[in-house]
């Protein structure tokens, strides 16, 4: 008998222990994310200057699929105090927004500064501040000043000068009170999908040197924004500054040497092109990476290869240059070496790199093609780069689910991928995962790129129809309030 009572005592504790590690820490930082070009509308309002989707959408209607662009979008140009009863309706932490280059310099560069554009943000964050909802900034959310872009862009090694006179505005401007910087977002989807395709502004499609040229500029600029605040605003603002690489799970389809190679060059062409040159330990572009491409150039005759490579000082300004790694994260691929070994095997985008790629049709089917629910890939993605560089602060900055339009309030598949979500970020805690926050993708509907607005992101549906762009919280809303509000997931 008394066996039986220390047994069940026993396991009482286990229980209570178990569920009092399935927590979120009361630090944790839950938030939701935006970024400026989606949501603010006002995309000639005062003097804020063109940006390349201003350019896009106008003169290449057809690039977008239902020819709509982000001219008004959710107007929070106008309705930035909604946004903010938003967030305190849902009871976040912080709020992960970007801001838009050419609203706060017009011309891109740091000799015009727009006052109405200042003042638009200060509001914005002012207002977020007054309930204690902690500002997160992107610097650059896809919206390139035109001007800027004439000049060639990312193509143009100057970007990384014109990108540190921009952030240096911009934490003068707002350094007092913004604390969490992340100067790039995404910036596979900024390179290979800008310059080296078409599926995103300024839809250059320079596919062969386009890409990796990007990545080296976008990689230097970040450095150098970077090393601005680190030595000249990080001693009195006291904030930190980071990176958001997009980081969906690439794991072997089998245990074979060859689908775990492909995987892993897989990982390195997705996110190592970035990671590798800021938090591995020796720096540079991934060596797997710059040997092939260098091989394929010679064979195609370029006379030196298509990657750059980093001079001493680039490798040395570059690496270690983040207080953190933010990821986005949504989906995963299994990754096989031989493109066509199954029919069901998609050929690589990145026609540098010979692997196929795989989704099982059990997974649960978001609204957007490349979007499924795949099982424990926040937790593969996380510890795969904890152990890869060193254990590093980690922010997931974006994670989210794809509606139609029609699905409209019930989201019932979205309440099922924010669970499976959370349950995953916990079992990274529990693994000693420095994580830190988590930015549901996104606080309400906003404008998906070329996908228009037929893809639904938003725990808040917004009618794009209506005057006002009336916001409704949907179930999931209330589902994660609920998780803020408890520190667990099922309470
Ligand atoms: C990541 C991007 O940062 C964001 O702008 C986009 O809307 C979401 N993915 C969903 O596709």
């Amino acid at each position: 008998m008394k066996l039986l009572v220390l047994l069940s005592l026993v396991a009482v504790t286990c229980q209570a222990s178990s569920r009092h590690e399935r927590r979120f820490p009361d630090d944790f930082l839950f938030g939701t994310a935006t970024a400026s070009y989606q949501i603010e509308g006002g995309w000639n309002a005062d003097d804020k200057g063109e940006n390349i989707w201003d350019r896009m959408t106008h003169t290449n209607p057809d690039v977008i699929k239902d020819r709509s662009n982000g001219d008004v979008a959710a107007d929070t140009y106008n309705n930035y105090k909604r946004d903010v009863e938003m967030m305190r309706e849902l009871g976040l932490d912080a709020y992960r927004f970007s801001l838009s280059w050419s609203r706060i310099l017009p011309n891109g560069l740091s000799n015009k500064v727009s006052e109405a554009g200042v003042n638009f943000y200060n509001n914005y964050i002012d207002e977020m501040l007054k309930y204690n909802i902690t500002p997160m900034v992107t610097l650059y959310h896809w919206d390139l000043p035109q001007k800027l872009q004439d000049l060639g862009g990312f193509i143009n090694p100057n970007i990384a000068d014109w990108f540190e006179d921009y952030a240096r505005v911009v934490y003068e401007k707002f350094g007092d009170r913004v604390k969490h910087w992340i100067t790039f977002n995404e910036p596979r989807e900024v390179c290979y999908q800008g310059y080296g395709d078409v599926t995103k502004a300024p839809i250059l499609n320079a596919t062969d040197v386009g890409t990796y040229h990007c990545a080296k500029h976008l990689v230097l600029a970040h450095a150098k924004a970077y090393h601005a605040y680190a030595n000249d605003f990080k001693p009195t603002q006291g904030g930190v500054c980071g990176i958001t690489i997009s980081v969906n799970w690439m794991g072997p389809l089998t245990d074979t040497e060859e689908d775990k190679f492909a995987a892993e060059l897989k990982r390195q062409a997705d996110w190592g092109l970035w990671a590798e040159p800021i938090f591995s330990e020796e720096g540079g572009f991934p060596k797997e990476i710059s040997e092939i491409v260098a091989r394929k150039s010679a064979e195609q005759g370029y006379s030196q290869s298509r990657i750059p490579v980093f001079t001493d000082q680039e490798r040395e300004l570059a690496r270690g240059s983040s207080d953190f790694f933010g990821v986005n994260h949504y989906t995963a691929n299994l990754v096989s070496a031989s493109e066509y070994k199954f029919n069901w095997v998609i050929p690589s985008l990145y026609a540098d790199i010979d692997v196929g790629t795989y989704t099982p049709p059990e997974w649960d089917q978001a609204a957007s093609v490349w979007l499924k629910l795949a099982p424990n890939s926040i937790y593969n993605a996380l510890t795969h780069l904890h152990n890869k560089y060193n254990g590093p602060v980690f922010y997931i900055t974006e994670n989210g689910w794809s509606q139609l339009l029609e699905d409209r309030y019930e989201d019932d598949h979205r309440i099922k991928y924010y669970r499976a979500a959370l349950n995953s970020v916990l079992d990274c805690l529990h693994d000693g995962v420095d994580l830190r926050g988590y930015m549901a993708w996104s606080l309400m509907d906003n404008f998906e790129w070329m996908e228009g607005y037929t893809e639904r992101f938003g725990l808040y549906e917004v009618d794009f129809e209506s005057e006002q762009k009336t916001r409704t919280p949907r179930k999931s809303a209330f589902v994660y309030k609920e998780v803020i509000r408890s520190r667990v997931i099922d309470p």
